[in-house]
């Protein structure tokens, strides 16, 4: 009977963009899902962008605009990445939207009257030069502990210390660098200690991985403390019911941007007359299924308040949290400065999204491991496997079709034992897949691949070719090899949606399903065959490093802000708090590519010489190094007698657009300070022409 199943990925921050930690989620969803689409099931699959909290708001500020244009061209953005990575959401919608208003206060209201909502006033770290309460991760200062200096409001990274943001010495504001103050206010709070015997029973029945609940049992122990669901204004959020100045902190209201994003495709498919029912997904007693794709960074959400939340609110509750680890490029966390910091769009701009799918696939586990890219392993693993083994059967076989049988299929097969032997082989790929061990999925298929290949050597169709009178016998070998391309092409096409849709162009078929499977495809005309795929060469690589590289020197702010979690364990250091640039601490400061746009060069003073009719400026030659020779005037007069500076070594700016002067031309800039200006000159060691970085 085919299942109703719902899946969900974890909904990204709107203030940054898609890169290849988050695809390892996505796509590890997205194979899922098409696996039970291919399967026949009802699944559904939906996301939305995570568009509340200071972060966004600051962000928003510190460009200038407003939240709800920022959240839109991030919105924008992430969608488009997303649809190029073939990740096929049913719906992709935002936070920030009607539904996930009604249902957040809804949420809200019944678990206040249910009595799980405390009101209690607390002091917190106050900002008094930005006129605002500073979340944990916004304030810096000295480990109570081992006295590190700049550790964030929450936890040391050098000693791993946990502790308040008050206990912190010396403490400063992020935001303008003014010292906190402590401030009262009335915050509200969950009690999860309501659910502490309903938790303990979910959390223990197959709802999650072991590992999971291993490192829930040790928040158990810890005890189950009450969640502060409120923040003060400003913040970019939803107004709590009955208050003025209240809102919903973002992890509030976020998961149940899942339920908001499938009411907003309900109202989509009941608006085309088709049927799609919130409360047959949602209602406490469902039959459907319910799955949420998260990554181990954020499992006390998701397996603690969420499960607690629907319950008090009388939903259903997840039939599974299926949690993953993080991804590291080369056996080390994505890095910027190493150019592993990859982007999804930069990723495209020089490698197909389906070998980032087929290579993440190819190592998953289904467990909460951390994942590497490793890209010599990647580009052999794409040109082995894909080209190598899978597009090779096809490529070997199909020209004798097209050339000796005007595209034909033989009637039958050569060796249908060998074809029944791949559709029997999915009752294991069945479950590897449905248990999300992917890894294990890929091998067996790779497996299947070499089998067929090695059927197609045994038989070699080019020798048989060249003898009269076993045409009949040729068109059978290739018309089998052929139909193993095509089981292959099913078990692949959840990894490889876009190849499978290429590979049945070639065949002349519709879109293959599970069932195909069992199907031989006989006396029927294919198409002539064109390469399916191509190999990954080494310069697409490189120049993705590169460009990720590049990418750093233009924009040196951190992409990925995450939303500081006061309550809730740390979030992996990959999310780093956000810096002066981007969070409006002053909104003067350059990013360091337009640093980098100034082209500062150490000179070596040639000459020196009044300028006639100028009282200010002096003439100076300049070598420059492997940039020659420059004129540049200098006002510079006050200071120095042209005699003092011939010899000297100086900095210039060497790529200033050169300037028409009344005495001549002047082609660059010497750097100077104070009000009779003194010029600057470099330590010992350095020489004409040298860059200043
Ligand atoms: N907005 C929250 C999720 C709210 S869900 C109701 C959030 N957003 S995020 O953009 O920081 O991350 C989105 C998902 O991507 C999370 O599941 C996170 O674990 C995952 N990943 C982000 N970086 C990752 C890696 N480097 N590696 C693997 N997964 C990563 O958290
Ligand atoms: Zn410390």
């Amino acid at each position: 009977m085919a299942r109703d199943i719902l899946v969900t990925s974890a909904l990204p921050y709107a203030n940054g963009s898609i890169h290849l930690g988050h695809l390892v989620e996505y796509i590890q969803t997205d194979v899922w899902v098409r696996f039970q689409k291919l399967r026949g099931n009802r699944c559904i699959y939906v996301c939305a962008d995570d568009a509340h909290g200071t972060p966004i708001m600051l962000k928003a500020r510190d460009m200038g605009i407003e939240p709800e244009q920022l959240i839109a061209d991030v919105g924008a953005e992430h969608k488009q990445d997303f649809d190029d990575f073939l990740i096929g959401f049913d719906n992709y919608h935002s936070t920030h939207s009607d539904e996930n208003r009604e249902l957040a206060s809804e949420i809200y209201t019944r678990l206040d009257k249910a009595g799980h909502i405390a009101r209690r006033t607390i002091s917190q770290a106050f900002d008094e030069e930005k006129q605002m309460f500073l979340p944990d991760r916004f304030i810096r200062g000295e480990c109570p502990k081992c006295g590190s200096p700049e550790q964030y409001g929450d936890a040391c990274e050098v000693c791993g210390a946990t502790y308040q943001p008050t206990e912190l010495k010396n403490p400063v504001s992020v935001l303008s660098g003014a010292t906190p103050v402590e401030r009262d206010s009335e915050h509200y709070f969950f009690q999860l200690a309501d659910f502490e015997k309903f938790l303990h029973d979910w959390t223990r029945s197959d709802h999650l991985q072991d590992a999971v609940t291993r490192k829930l049992d040790e928040w158990f122990t810890a005890g189950l403390k009450d969640w502060d669901i409120s923040r003060d204004a400003p913040y970019f959020g939803f107004k709590i019911p009955g208050t003025d100045d209240k809102y919903f902190y973002v992890w509030l209201d976020a998961p149940i941007g899942y339920m908001a994003s499938f009411l907003n495709l309900c109202k989509q498919r009941q608006a085309q007359g088709e049927e799609l029912d919130f409360d047959t997904f949602w209602k406490a007693d469902s039959d459907a299924e319910l799955y949420h794709f998260i990554g181990k960074d954020i499992v006390y959400f998701h397996a603690l308040f969420w499960p607690a939340m629907l319950k008090g609110a009388g939903y259903r509750t997840p039939t599974a949290i299926h949690a993953h680890g993080f991804l590291t490029v080369n056996g080390e966390k994505m890095s910027k400065s190493r150019g592993t910091f990859i982007k999804a769009r930069t990723w495209l701009k020089h490698l197909p999204a389906e070998f980032l799918r087929y290579y993440f696939t190819a190592k998953m586990s289904g467990k909460v491991e951390d994942l590497d890219l490793n890209l010599d392993d990647f580009r052999s693993r794409i040109n082995s496997d894909l080209v190598g083994k899978y597009v090779n059967i096809a490529s070997r076989c199909a020209n004798f079709i097209t050339k000796r049988f005007d595209g034909e299929l033989a009637g039958t097969l050569d060796n249908p034992e060998l074809f029944q032997r791949f559709a029997a082989a999915a009752d294991e790929i069945v479950e590897h897949y449905e248990q999300r061990r992917f890894a294990q999925a890929i091998r067996q298929i790779m497996a299947l691949a070499d089998e067929a290949n090695a059927y197609v050597a045994e038989r070699a169709p080019w020798q048989v070719a060249k003898e009269d009178g076993r045409e009949d016998e040729l068109q059978r070998i290739c018309t089998t090899a052929l139909n193993l391309f095509a089981q292959l092409t099913i078990y692949l096409k959840p990894v490889l949606p876009e190849t499978a849709a290429r590979a049945e162009a070639f065949l002349q078929v519709d879109e293959l399903q599970w069932a195909d499977l069992d199907t031989p495809l006989t006396g029927h005309e294919i198409a002539r065959f064109k390469p399916l795929l191509r190999r990954v060469e080494q310069p697409a690589i490189d120049k993705m490093i590169a460009a990720s590289q590049e990418d750093l020197a233009a924009k040196a702010a951190p992409q990925d802000t995450a939303e500081p979690e006061p309550e809730a364990p740390k979030k992996a250091a990959e999310k780093p708090a956000p810096k002066a640039a981007e969070t409006g601490a002053d909104s003067d400061t350059i990013e360091i590519g337009d640093f980098a746009k100034i082209d500062l060069r150490v000179a070596r003073i040639e000459a020196a010489d009044h300028v006639e009719g100028a009282d200010k400026l002096l003439r100076l030659t300049l070598d420059v190094g492997a940039l020659g020779k420059k004129q540049v005037f200098a006002g510079i007069k006050s200071a120095y007698e042209p005699s003092q500076l011939e010899g000297r070594l100086t900095v210039m700016v060497a790529n200033l657009a050169p300037r028409k002067m009344r005495f001549g031309l002047s082609e660059g800039m010497v750097l100077a300070a104070g009000d009779s200006p003194r010029i600057l000159s470099p330590d010992e060691g350095a020489k004409p022409g040298d860059k200043v970085k």
